[in-house]
């Protein structure tokens, strides 16, 4: 009787938190957060329809206008009030073997790939979006390169096999298992804040930036693009893979991201590109692309290695990433945001 007792007290404590949470963050944030720390483990087919399958209108309306767009600001205000390191830490510090279990085989690239044909490999994919970046970037033995958020080190390892040397190759993250599983591949890099660092001027001549712009909160784009300007050689080229948002208002999913990425703000396409501008930059290729193919095939290897997955790291992680990827997906097929390539050069 009293295990029952308690056990109800517990529901309804749980229950009473969701709905304050789902009042103040919006019920998608609260949603999420119900199903990322539950200890089930979900259907896939089911959880994934869950969260992208279409919605009626007044469903859709609640959903998308909370936190409402002037409580929002407030709430991000706040949100982000906390450093960097943090955020990156809690997100990317979770296992480097448990990535292995979704991410491409060949590369481990945590960013969205090129599939170029419906029945394409995500390896094939991520392969067909190194070929495109590397031709923008156009590195050369003895140029000084610099990637932004090596990641797992995928774009170093291919850079350096287009060049035919590793010297001069030089990468910057703030994941400390990052580091050390791309320093034990015989790489130069180094734990740093990319956005605090201070560049030595005219000292760069390739930049290469692959899904760590999302990081740099629209506050911080101009004085970082002017750092980067500096930094590079005239003729220098910077390339770079990120997402953006599409319009305003901020939509109600940057609070829900805060979930995965605590401390990270989307900017605006159109900030990034005045900001690029700027600070002298001429944008010489903007292409957009869909992340969702990427996103769906993350979400099917986690689901195939599910008992491997939580081996290494717990139920809690692996429901945080099957809630994340299929809410991801939402997010771009409802067109709050698109990702762009994009190659600036210093004239
Ligand atoms: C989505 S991952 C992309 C990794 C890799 N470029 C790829 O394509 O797989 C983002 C990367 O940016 C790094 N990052 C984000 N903000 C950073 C900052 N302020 N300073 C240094 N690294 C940062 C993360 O540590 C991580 O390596």
């Amino acid at each position: 009787m009293e295990g029952s007792a308690s056990g109800q007290a517990g529901f309804v404590s749980r229950a009473r938190r969701l709905l304050r949470l789902g009042a103040s963050h919006g019920p998608l944030y609260a949603m999420a957060l119900h199903r990322m720390t539950a200890s089930a483990q979900y259907d896939p087919e089911a959880n994934w329809r869950f969260w992208t399958a279409p919605r009626n209108g007044v469903l859709e309306g609640v959903l998308r206008g909370y936190p409402s767009a002037g409580h929002r600001g407030k709430l991000l205000d706040k949100m982000l009030r906390q450093g960097h390191a943090e955020g990156i830490e809690f997100h990317y510090d979770v296992s480097n073997d448990f990535y292995r279990f979704f991410l491409d085989q060949d590369y481990m690239l945590y960013t969205c790939a090129r599939f170029l044909a419906d029945d394409e490999t995500l390896e094939q994919a991520q392969k067909n979006k190194v070929d495109f970046l590397i031709e923008l970037l156009a590195p050369e033995a003895g140029h000084q390169i610099l990637d932004l958020g090596f990641g797992w080190g995928g774009m170093m390892r291919c850079i350096s096999e287009q060049i035919g040397t590793r010297d001069g190759l030089l990468g910057y993250t703030l994941s400390k298992q990052q580091l050390a599983f791309v320093r034990n591949l015989g790489f130069d890099v180094e734990l740093q804040d990319f956005i605090e660092k201070n560049y030595a001027p005219e000292s760069l001549d390739r930049i290469i930036s692959i899904g760590s712009l999302e990081h740099v909160r629209p506050d911080e784009l101009l004085h970082f693009y002017n750092k980067l300007f500096r930094a590079l050689r005239p003729g220098g080229r910077m390339v770079a893979q990120f997402f953006s948002l599409d319009h305003e208002p901020i939509p109600p999913s940057m609070v829900w991201v805060q979930l995965f990425f605590p401390g990270s703000l989307l900017a605006m396409h159109n900030v990034h590109v005045a900001a690029v501008k700027q600070a002298g930059f001429i944008i010489k290729e903007d292409v957009t692309d869909s992340y969702k193919k990427t996103l769906r095939c993350w979400y099917d290897n986690l689901v195939n290695n599910r008992d491997k997955a939580i081996a290494t790291s717990g139920i809690h992680i692996y429901n945080e990433y099957m809630t994340f990827f299929p809410m991801a997906w939402r997010f771009f097929h409802d067109g709050d945001s698109s990702l762009h390539r994009m190659l600036l050069i210093k004239p």
